[in-house]
């Protein structure tokens, strides 16, 4: 089991702190990135990505978004810097902007990560749960801590994250607001860009309820099924009627 942890701190202060201790509690080979040792560059917002599945940018970035793709499991990490994640964390998220329209990252597990001096933790989790939820990944346990905070990282911090490593099959509760998410992708994906269509039928994400198998209550399927045909319905008429195909 291979596992990479992603430290956006320009240093290797209290985050890369928090993150050594989070990963020095699992049983596994673990490798921790400090995304300040890369080059990564702006997105242009070219759109060639998206279009054409392919960055435009020569830089480092697509040898972090393999190490993503080839570990088992992600932690993801950052300090919380004016209210939201750091620049070079926001800086890396944008350029990973394909995978949003083309999630490759299905059902791996993911544990989250944040510091900060005492504000916006739980927001700034939020987010980045928000961000990985839209790459396919299985949420599993947010870790964060205040500056001024004494508490090391317990065996309950991580006993999802490693269950979920333990058994890629077991199945995991999703609510409404996720199961509508998933269905504004969807219909995104059905509508848009041409790619983005072809790869959501090769990878039987268009017939799919969720990103990998889950429970779900049925009225909440029924609810994200019907709000995701009415979404694909009315996007539909929206790009014909405006030649907005961004093929
Ligand atoms: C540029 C900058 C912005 C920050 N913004 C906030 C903030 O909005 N709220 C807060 O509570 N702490 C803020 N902090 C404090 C950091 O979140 C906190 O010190 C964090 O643990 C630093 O992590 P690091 O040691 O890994 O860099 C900020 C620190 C810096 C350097």
């Amino acid at each position: 089991m291979r596992i990479v942890a992603i430290n956006s701190s320009m240093r290797k202060g209290r985050t890369y702190e928090l993150l050594n201790n989070v990963v020095s509690k699992l049983p596994y080979d673990s490798e921790i990135i400090n995304l300040k040792d890369y080059n990564i560059k702006f997105c242009l917002g070219c759109e060639n990505c998206l279009k054409r599945d392919k960055c435009v940018i020569n830089d480092d970035m697509e040898f972090l978004m393999n190490k993503i793709l080839e570990a088992d499991g992600l932690i993801l990490s950052s300090p919380v810097y004016i209210e939201n994640v750091s620049g070079l964390l926001k800086t890396f998220l944008d350029r990973t902007c394909k995978w949003y329209h083309r999630p490759p990252l299905l059902g791996k597990p993911v544990l989250l990560v944040a510091t900060t001096a005492g504000s916006a933790l739980k927001s700034v989790l939020n987010y980045m749960e928000k961000v990985v939820i839209s790459w396919g990944m299985k949420p599993c346990g947010k870790i964060g801590k205040k500056i001024s905070e004494k508490r090391e990282v317990n065996e309950r911090d991580i006993e999802k994250f490693i269950k979920a490593l333990e058994n890629p099959n077991s199945r995991e509760y999703v609510g409404l607001i996720r199961l509508m998410r998933f269905q504004v992708q969807k219909a995104m994906a059905k509508n848009v860009i041409k790619i983005d269509k072809e790869y959501w039928r090769r990878t039987r994400l268009l017939e799919a309820r969720y990103f990998y198998e889950i429970k779900a209550d049925p009225l909440s399927q029924l609810i994200a099924a019907s709000f995701g045909k009415f979404l694909s319905n009315k996007i539909g008429e929206n790009v014909a009627q405006n030649s907005l195909n961004l093929d």
